[in-house]
């Protein structure tokens, strides 16, 4: 039932603050301001590594989260492409744990890279969404996101729920590791019991994310930039704009751009830059400076500080409420899965079932 809206994928677009916050009241004890420690296959101070592996979006939840555990637990991740990882005869040592992030539970090739896993012998955890499906039940241990059933084919609240999961997660070994203090962990606790609450503020930016959406129907090619987390996020920003808008679009990291991209920077292909105020805002900066001197159009998607300090020319700004970094990614996934939503609706395509595409992939 999509019940005042007009596509699930809206729907479920605006379930997220109810079901981010549900899915974190199962990792987080927001009255102790502390990670729960129970359900966890692995005991994260004796491990020296984690392979995560995924296809598509949970993919890219699975590369945000490198950030997380790397810079917060000190522990190192090999991230893949399940479809690679599972052909490339990885070496894991006892000390590895491998994680598989899937909503249905089902994919083909994240299910064989798991089976290659259990040969290896190292503890296996999944963050599934569907906890009946394969992956569930084949690994020993699993990590739900609760975002209840998700219809719409290209993914949404399943993502911000997975990175829920994975922030809960990275905190957790950060603890166990003893890589931050009592008081780091408590703020970025507080930080995840905001997350719902930032969310619910970013679907109120509706208007201005159509009127961006209505100007990207004119374009046939979109080029989406950001660094550290943020360049996760522009790869899933392009992925959810050509699946159901059919719109070319490409996600690099900011830095990759004058290696290759900036030749086909034009007055032709709009630029959408995700860059809240952060360490490496200056970095990113510099990279739109490129882009205008090339009469590119850029679309900036920052905070109140970003917005001030860029000093660059933008055919469209929209400013996010601030958010602590950490939590950013969750918050900044928003804006790209309504742009576009709203990009699929005006180009009059079937948001819901964009052609050629399953919601779950069972073949290779
Ligand atoms: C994109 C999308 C796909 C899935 C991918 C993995 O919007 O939905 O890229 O993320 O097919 O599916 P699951 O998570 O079911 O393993």
């Amino acid at each position: 039932d999509k019940g005042n809206h007009r596509h699930f994928m809206e729907k479920e677009i605006h379930e997220q603050p109810e079901v981010i916050s549900h899915t974190l009241s199962h990792y987080i004890d927001f009255a102790e301001r502390t990670t729960k420690s129970d359900a966890i296959p692995f005991d994260f101070a004796n491990l020296d590594r984690i392979a995560i592996s995924a296809c598509g979006t949970a993919y890219l939840a699975g590369l945000v989260s490198k950030y997380w555990f790397e810079r917060l637990a000190r522990l190192p991740v090999d991230i893949d492409i399940a479809s690679e990882f599972r052909y490339r005869e990885m070496p894991l040592s006892k000390r590895s744990a491998a994680l598989f992030v899937s909503q249905s539970g089902e994919t083909a090739d994240t299910l064989a890279s798991l089976r290659y896993c259990r040969q290896q012998g190292v503890a296996i955890g999944a963050i599934v969404n569907v906890q009946e499906s394969t992956i569930a039940r084949e690994s020993d241990g699993i990590f739900p996101t609760l975002a209840g059933p998700e219809i719409g084919v290209a993914s949404t609240k399943a993502f911000t729920c997975q990175l829920s999961v994975l922030a809960s997660l990275a905190l957790r070994a950060a603890k166990e590791r003893g890589t931050i203090s009592a008081e780091e962990e408590k703020a970025h606790v507080r930080a995840l019991t905001e997350a719902p609450r930032y969310t619910s503020q970013v679907l109120k930016l509706e208007q201005q994310v159509e009127k961006v959406a209505r100007e990207l129907t004119h374009y046939k090619h979109v080029l989406y930039l950001g660094r550290d987390t943020n360049y996760p996020l522009a790869m899933e920003g392009a992925l959810k704009l050509k699946e159901i808008s059919y719109i070319h679009a490409e996600g690099y990291a900011a830095g990759e751009l004058k290696h290759g991209p900036i030749a086909l920077i034009d007055e032709n292909m709009p630029v959408i830059v995700i860059a809240p105020h952060d360490h490496i805002f200056d970095k990113t900066v510099s990279n739109m400076q490129e882009v205008a001197a090339r009469g590119g159009k850029i679309i900036l998607i920052t905070d109140r500080k970003g917005a001030e300090r860029a000093g660059i020319d933008t055919l469209e700004t929209i400013v996010m409420p601030d958010v602590p970094q950490f939590v950013a990614p969750i918050v900044y996934a928003l804006p790209i899965q309504m742009l576009a939503y709203y990009t699929a609706v005006f180009m009059g395509t079937d948001v819901d079932q964009p052609r050629n595409l399953a919601k779950s992939v069972t073949v290779e």
